[in-house]
């Protein structure tokens, strides 16, 4: 979306010290699309982040502050058409390197992911964390008004809330980690690990997605000796930390949601004719398959991407999978592409869809159709509305808000889902074909289940179905709000 369809417009002042309700996050909802003539305009950022912030951020027409997706780049605040305040914090390219890239990406996310890769531990990326944690707490610092709310989201900022305390002790702080704690044995590998334990220690409320995070996150306090009362509450601060300071600190399980009634909406909106011919046209473009099978993810090592590929070929190779009757739609998020397991996974990734539809298409009838790109949020979807059954077979994954998305196209409790039970979503969305991602029989199995259920059963797969939409849309995006604000409220002074 460029600037003027978003309606942004660059205000040229800073809001500071007039907002109430501050979000901070490293990344802002939109980043900045350079152009080689120097142009620039915005486009949604990636991630699940985003996604789940943007409505809520809207509604309480709050501040957000985050970096713009471009190194180097500082624009002035502006208002979206909606309503939010932006409020860019520049990263310098050496930041991109050591601080994004490095630290956060390739110390913390593998780290904090159960060690899928090997996590790699440098004294120089640490001190750039230490240094933009410093640059967005100041700027969270200066818009921030007297005893606003301040939401810090994710292990990008982890000692924001630290910092914050000292600058400005007025502040009522809150803390979502959006991706999975570790036990309390993989966190202890970190050689920082006191001073980011620290940091987190001076939020009023730090939230995560699973009672197994809260349950990794309380052992880890007590190895500090640190007091723990209380007990794990679904939407509540049950458990009470008391830090080495005396600071006590609540903390919960508030599993993160979709915007179910955005996602009606446009359902509703692209419920006519057209619509469907256009659905239909797929279809046919795509050799009329009777079973379309459909990836959506970020292109990240811990999506178990090439998984599915190789569970998906060998049911091809073994006939139980018919190469005419079936079809496998993937669609790939580019994502820190520098980094080397994300280069290796990619090429993994293609060389596979490479190979299987070497082995298995035909002319004009590829088997795996893969898109190496972003979509918008209506073609994507388009794209759940046109899969018989979803593929979300992650290694590990804090919640994964693409299986609650198809979930959430389902009123008509069509469809399956396979879904990895290491992605936190399984907590809820227990009637899916559960599988175990790191056994490739297991995914086959599941992804069998689910297309033999949809042909021979299909009244049982529809109470499953139907099961899974009632659960996501009775917890949708504003219940994790509410019940996360509600609780950091709870916990003012
Ligand atoms: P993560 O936050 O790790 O990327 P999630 O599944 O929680 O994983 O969230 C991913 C978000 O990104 C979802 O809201 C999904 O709709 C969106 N998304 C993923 N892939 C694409 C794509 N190719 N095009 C557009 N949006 C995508
Ligand atoms: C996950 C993380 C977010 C991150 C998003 C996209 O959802 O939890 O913090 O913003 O992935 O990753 P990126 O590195 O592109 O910001």
């Amino acid at each position: 979306m460029s600037e003027t369809a978003t309606g942004a417009e660059a205000t040229g002042t800073t809001a500071a010290g007039n907002n109430s309700f501050v979000v901070v996050a490293n990344r802002l909802p939109v980043d900045m699309i350079l152009e080689p003539d120097g142009t620039k305009s915005w486009q949604e950022s990636p991630g699940g982040l985003v996604s789940a912030l943007s409505p809520v951020l809207e509604k309480h027409q709050g501040c957000w502050v985050g970096w713009p997706g471009v190194a180097d780049e500082a624009p002035e605040p502006f208002r979206t058409e909606r309503g939010v305040l932006l409020h860019p914090v520049e990263l310098t390219h050496y930041d991109y390197e050591e601080f994004y890239e490095g630290f956060s990406n390739a110390t913390l996310w593998p780290l904090y992911h159960n060690l899928i890769v090997t996590p790699e531990f440098n004294r120089s990326w640490w001190d750039a964390y230490r240094d933009v944690n410093l640059r967005f707490a100041t700027e969270v610092a200066t818009v921030a008004a007297p005893n606003a709310t301040v939401w810090v989201q994710d292990y990008q900022l982890q000692l924001v809330p630290g910092i914050l305390r000292q600058i400005r002790p007025d502040l009522t702080i809150g803390f979502f980690l959006h991706i999975p704690f570790p036990p309390s044995e993989i966190y202890r590998q970190l050689p920082w690990r006191d001073e980011i334990l620290r940091g987190l220690l001076d939020a009023d409320l730090i939230g995560f997605h699973l009672e197994a995070n809260v349950r990794n996150f309380v052992e880890l306090c007590r190895a500090y000796d640190l007091e723990v009362s209380g007990e794990i509450k679904i939407r509540e601060a049950g458990i009470t930390i008391t830090a080495a300071n005396g600071h006590e600190i609540g903390v919960g399980v508030f599993p993160i949601s979709i915007d179910t009634s955005a996602i009606a909406a446009t359902l509703a909106a692209n419920s006519h004719h057209e619509a469907h011919e256009e659905l239909e046209q797929i279809h046919r473009d795509m050799g009329s398959p009777s079973t379309v099978f459909l990836g959506v993810d970020r292109l990240d090592y811990t999506k178990g991407i090439l998984q599915r590929l190789l569970a998906f070929e060998e049911l091809l190779d073994s006939g139980a999978l018919d190469p005419s009757e079936v079809a496998l739609v993937q669609l790939a998020t580019p994502s820190r592409e520098r980094i080397d397991s994300y280069r290796i996974t990619r090429s993994k990734v293609e060389e596979a869809v490479g190979r299987i539809n070497g082995r298995f298409a035909q002319i004009g009838r590829p088997v795996v159709h893969y898109q190496h790109r972003s979509v918008t949020k209506d073609v994507l979807l388009r794209y759940y509305r046109l899969a018989d059954i979803m593929l979300v077979t992650p290694f590990r994954d804090g919640m994964n808000l693409v299986a609650k998305e198809f979930v959430a196209t389902r009123a008509d409790s069509s469809g399956a889902l396979v879904l990895s039970e290491f992605a936190g979503a399984a907590d809820e969305l227990d009637q899916a074909h559960l599988c175990n991602p790191f056994d490739i029989e297991d995914i086959k199995k599941a992804m069998l289940q689910a297309t033999w259920g949809l042909d021979d059963n299909p009244e049982a797969m529809k109470e499953r179905m139907s099961a899974m939409y009632n659960q996501v849309i009775e917890h949708d995006v504003d219940l994790w709000a509410n019940s996360f604000l509600g609780a950091l409220d709870k916990s003012r002074p």
